[in-house]
């Protein structure tokens, strides 16, 4: 397939397009990023340099594409002001949504964020309302990430309402590659082994890079109809050996607890992906740090 992937050189990007080239898809890449202008590296994606937030880079770049894998986007609202946050990502979104309608692509993978419920960002005390979360969990966003991330899938609901386009947005929990682990899973994870967890609103989930792109690229090539949203993340929780019962010390009865697939099972549910897309997860933090965290 012909794919466009956006946001090709961020975390997420990165790791998408070399899963797409790795089983053979077609990859024009793209992002805020310089070019390189010299011969392209063998079997690299070709990459042109756009802002999404201008509707004619979206609709030159999906012109003739048969999927879009729209990983592009500020990753989260804290280091940059609010309206630029929610302005970036909410019209990107919507110029590759419109392209996408316009151009008859045939598959959107949309990139959306586990903070749609109304976790991590919230600045009234947000709690779940059970967990492990799923899709099913209310959504009560307060900040503009969150808030351009449920607008995000409204825009993919209204897509599919209006054109043959078929959509999946995938919430990812916290996305950790190599080069990340150490030092965002590694305290979190020397906490937990202490006896004293670092208070988790998602249950300590988090989602491997490289297992996130497989489960991208499944729904590059997924053939569901409609538009379908899934969480993604690893199957164990950072560190904590029995999810249930650090999560009873940190909410009590405040919170419902339903079934985990395991007793250090994430606080997030991957299981409608793992259903639909077939995707299964083979990495953890075990594969890149110690039992405490280093
Ligand atoms: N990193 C996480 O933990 C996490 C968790 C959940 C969801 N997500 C989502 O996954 C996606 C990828 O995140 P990431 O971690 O790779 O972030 P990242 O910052 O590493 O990469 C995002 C890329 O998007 C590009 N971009 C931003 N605005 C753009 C615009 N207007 N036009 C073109 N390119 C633009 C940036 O230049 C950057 O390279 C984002 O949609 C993010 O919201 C990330």
């Amino acid at each position: 397939m012909r794919v466009l992937v956006t946001g090709a050189r961020g975390k997420v990007g990165r790791a998408a397009v070399a899963e797409l080239l790795a089983a053979g898809h077609e990859v024009l890449g793209t992002d805020l990023g310089t070019p390189t202008y010299e011969r392209g590296e063998p079997g690299a994606a070709r990459y042109v340099r756009a802002d999404l937030t201008d509707a004619g880079a979206a609709f030159g770049l999906v012109r003739g594409m048969d999927a879009v894998l729209h990983c592009a986007a500020i990753p989260e609202p804290t280091q940059d002001v609010a309206h630029t946050v929610f302005g970036n990502n909410l019209l990107a979104m919507f110029n590759v949504v419109e392209a996408c309608v316009r151009w008859g692509t045939g598959r959107l993978v949309n990139l959306s964020s586990e903070t749609v419920p109304g976790m991590a960002f919230a600045e009234r005390p947000f709690e779940p309302s059970y967990f492990p979360i799923d899709e099913d969990h209310p959504v009560r966003p307060q900040d503009p990430y969150a808030l351009a991330k449920h607008f995000g899938e409204q825009l993919c609901d209204a897509a599919v309402r209006r054109s043959e386009l078929r959509c999946i947005t995938i919430r990812p929990t916290w996305v950790q590659d190599r080069s990340s682990y150490a030092r965002n899973l590694g305290p979190m994870i020397a906490l937990a082994r202490a006896g004293t967890p670092e208070p988790t609103v998602n249950g300590w989930s988090y989602i491997d890079a490289y297992d996130l792109a497989i489960a991208l690229r499944l729904s590059v090539e997924s053939e569901l109809p409609g538009h379908e949203v899934m969480y993604v993340c690893s199957p164990d929780a950072a560190g904590v050996s029995d999810t249930r019962a650090a999560l009873y010390a940190q909410y009590g009865d405040r919170v419902e607890y339903r079934e985990f697939a395991r007793p250090d099972a994430s606080g997030t549910s991957a299981a409608k992906a793992e259903r639909l897309l077939g995707w299964r997860p083979s990495r953890g933090w075990r594969d890149y740090l110690d039992e405490t965290g280093q």
